[in-house]
């Protein structure tokens, strides 16, 4: 039966690695078909709007959309349309995995394999309430986190550890400082965890987690924390096991779900040729493990470690000199 996924070839270095990933996934005749749809930038410039009505009625349809990276403009201009499409779809979970793969750029060419669960909908991160005072002077925002929100991500994260075989989940929070956010994540935390004594728990602060991931990131195996600090301890895994270029991530919520890289648009290599298409090309194996295909996404998985440690084409990034489609090409050869 044929699968349509919705297609979104975003802003900078996104067409090069999406073009490079549906070469891959072509190539392993998985009966996909593709619906491409537009978001951002180009969105605005073809259809006079960032996220057009017929993009979200493609992903409506498809349930399931992978995405290359959008442009969002750095301290004013327009909001991201990454943030949007997460509320717009309640897509409340940010699920990164970071493994160590062979011939990489990495403090840590073994022992990594751990995977961020972030709460996708809430909290600071969401930038709810900001505003700056007439004078400049003063900015605000408002940091909001419910019990609801907490209590799905939380059991989202003992259910994914459940359902894949892994052994602990860390609770990471600031509740010590912010005790009435965090306060309620930790609470909310604690009272999940009981449900599932199979599974080993235990919580830490953030900013020891950050130091521990460093020093010993063998003691992780799934983190569940709130949005904020999510999107910066999911990147510095990502550091961790060769950086930006192998980091791939899914945003699940109950009606769909969206598969992209945890990297942005990279406009300082855009065009050239250069940009890693693994994030993306992992990114369509987590993809592929959402619709049952696991056997598929294992395959996937397995031709790209082949591919890094036979040093096949590999992009500038991990020290070769292959380009984005001579990479794809020899993972494909493998797959
Ligand atoms: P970035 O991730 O685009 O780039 C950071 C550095 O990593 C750059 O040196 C870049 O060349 C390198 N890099 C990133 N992806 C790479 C790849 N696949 N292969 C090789 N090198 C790679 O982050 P930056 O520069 O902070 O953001 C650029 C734009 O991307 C911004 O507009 C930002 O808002 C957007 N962005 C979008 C995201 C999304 O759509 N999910 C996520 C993160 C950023």
């Amino acid at each position: 039966m044929t699968q349509t996924i919705t297609v979104i070839r975003g802003d900078g270095i996104g067409p090069e690695i999406m073009d490079a990933t549906l070469h891959v996934l072509d190539s392993m005749n998985l009966g996909l078909s593709y619906e491409f749809a537009d978001a951002g930038i180009v969105a605005l410039e073809k259809h006079g709007e960032l996220l057009p009505a017929a993009t979200m009625e493609s992903i409506r349809r498809t349930r399931i959309a992978l995405k290359s990276p959008l442009t969002t403009p750095v301290g004013e201009g327009f909001s991201s349309i990454n943030v949007e499409l997460r509320k717009r779809f309640d897509l409340y979970a940010n699920v990164r995995p970071a493994k160590s793969f062979p011939n990489t750029k990495s403090r840590f060419a073994s022992g990594v394999d751990l995977v961020t669960v972030r709460e996708n909908t809430e909290g600071a991160y969401i930038g709810e309430g900001q505003s700056v005072s007439e004078d400049g002077e003063t900015a605000m925002l408002t940091q909001k986190v419910t019990r609801r929100g907490s209590e799905r991500i939380v059991r989202y994260a003992f259910e994914l550890a459940r359902r894949t075989g892994r052994k602990k989940v860390t609770v990471v929070h600031k509740a010590n400082i912010l005790k009435s956010t965090s306060g309620l994540f930790l609470k909310t935390a604690r009272l999940v965890a009981q449900e599932y004594p199979d599974i080993e728990c235990n919580e830490m602060i953030v900013d020891n987690c950050c130091m521990q991931l460093v020093m010993r990131p063998e003691q992780f195996d799934v983190i569940v924390t709130t949005n904020l600090f999510g999107d910066i301890i999911s990147d510095l895994c990502a550091g961790l096991v060769g950086g930006l270029g192998l980091a791939p991530g899914a945003n699940i919520g109950s009606d769909a779900a969206i598969f992209e890289a945890v990297h942005g648009t990279a406009p300082d290599i855009a065009g050239q040729g250069k940009a890693n298409p693994c994030a993306l090309l992992l990114a369509a194996a987590q993809m592929l493990d959402h619709l049952g295909k696991c056997e598929e996404a294992e395959r996937l998985r397995r031709a790209i470690v082949q591919t890094l440690e036979e040093k096949d084409s590999l992009t500038p990034d991990l020290g070769g000199t292959g380009n984005t489609m001579s990479f794809a090409q020899a993972i494909a050869r493998r797959v």
